[in-house]
C-alpha cells in the first residue's frame, strides 16, 4: 500500500487529522523527536507503524530543555531529510510545529519529582527535565495518542515520561525500545555528527566502560563502587573522563551499594565538543 506523508505546522492541523484517523477506527502511534533522524528514531518508527494503524512524528527542537544555549545553537537541523526518512519509515502525519508551542506568557510546567533529580538532572539542572516533562504533556495532549515510543538510549527520560504518564492518568501507554548502536558499539545519537575523526573513536570509551562494568559483575563482582570503578578506569584508557558513571535501581534511579535485581549503568561525558550519554541494563542477584 503507498501511503502519502502529510507534512503539519498547526496544533489545529494535527487535531484534525488524528480525529479523522481515530474515527476511521485506526489506532496512533506517536514518536517524538528532535529530528536529525537516524536509526534510533527509525527504529521507534518501524515499531509504531507494526503496532499502529496511524503514525505520527513530531520534530521539534524544545528550547526548553536546552541548558547549553551553545548546544541549542549546534544542534542539527535539517527537515527535509528528516521528511524523507519518516516517509521511508511509513509515517502518516509528520508535525513539526511552527512558533506557536510557547506563545508569549506561557507560564506552566510539569515537574517529576525524585527521578528528574540525579544524573542527567544533577548534571543539566533541574530546567532539563521540567523542559523535557512540560513538552511531553503538551506533544500528548495535541497528538492523543494511544501508544507513545520513547528509547531506552535516554533511560532516565523515558521513566520520567511513564510516571507523569501513569501520574497525570494520561490515556496512553508508553512503550519503552532498545538502544540502536553503530556496528561498532557507539550509541545513535543526532550529536554524534559532530564527533570529528578523532572524537569519533574516543566516544567508544562510554561503550567500553559499560563493557567493563558488565564484565565485572560477569565473574561475580557485586560492590558498586567497585563495578563503577572498573567503568571509569576503563573509559579513562580510552581517553575520555567521565562525567558520571552510576550504578542506580532501574526503576526509581536510587544509588546503589550492592548489584542486585535490575541494575541501570548510566554515563555520561564530554568528548571534545560534544556530550554524549550511554547506558545499559543489568540483571543479577546477590550472592
Ligand atoms: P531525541 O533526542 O530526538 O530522541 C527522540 C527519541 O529517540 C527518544 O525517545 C530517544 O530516547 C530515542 N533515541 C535516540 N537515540 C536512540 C538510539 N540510539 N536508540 C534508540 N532510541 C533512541 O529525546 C528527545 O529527542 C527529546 O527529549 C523529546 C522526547 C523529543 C522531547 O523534546
Amino acid at each position: 500500500m503507498t501511503r502519502v506523508m502529510r507534512i503539519v505546522r498547526t496544533v489545529r492541523e494535527v487535531r484534525d487529522a488524528v480525529r479523522d484517523a481515530r474515527g476511521a477506527g485506526k489506532t496512533i502511534g506517536f514518536v517524538p523527536t528532535m529530528g536529525a533522524l537516524h536509526e534510533g528514531h527509525v527504529s521507534l518508527l518501524r515499531r509504531a507503524r507494526a503496532d499502529c494503524e496511524y503514525v505520527v512524528i513530531s520534530v521539534f527542537v524544545n528550547p526548553t530543555q536546552f541548558n547549553d544555549s551553545a548546544d541549542l545553537a549546534a544542534y542539527p537541523r535539517d527537515e527535509a531529510a528528516d521528511a524523507a526518512i519518516a516517509g521511508d519509515a511509513g509515517v502518516d502525519l509528520f508535525f513539526a510545529p511552527d512558533a506557536e508551542m510557547y506563545p508569549s506568557g506561557f507560564a506552566t510546567s510539569v515537574t517529576v519529582d525524585g527521578l528528574s533529580a540525579p544524573m542527567e538532572g544533577a548534571a543539566r539542572g533541574p530546567g532539563h527535565f521540567r523542559g523535557v516533562a512540560t513538552v511531553v504533556t503538551k506533544l500528548f495532549n495535541i497528538v492523543a495518542p494511544d501508544v507513545a515510543y520513547f528509547g531506552q538510549k535516554d533511560a532516565q527520560q523515558a521513566l520520567i515520561v511513564r510516571r507523569l504518564a501513569r501520574d497525570l492518568d494520561l490515556p496512553l501507554r508508553v512503550e519503552v525500545c532498545p538502544t540502536v548502536r553503530e556496528p561498532d558499539g557507539l550509541a545513535m545519537s543526532s550529536r554524534n555528527v559532530r564527533l570529528g575523526p578523532a572524537d569519533r573513536v574516543r566516544a567508544l570509551a562510554l561503550r567500553r566502560g559499560l563493557d567493563a562494568a558488565e564484565a565485572s559483575v560477569a565473574v561475580g563482582e557485586r560492590d558498586a563502587a567497585t563495578v563503577a570503578r572498573a567503568g571509569r578506569e576503563a573509559m579513562r584508557a580510552h581517553g575520555v573522563e567521565p562525567e558520571y558513571f552510576e550504578l542506580v535501581s532501574a526503576d526509581t534511579l536510587e544509588p546503589l551499594d550492592v548489584v542486585s535485581g535490575e541494575v541501570l549503568v548510566a554515563v555520561a561525558a564530554r568528548v571534545g565538543p560534544v556530550r554524549l550519554i550511554d547506558n545499559v541494563l543489568i540483571s543479577s542477584h546477590a550472592r
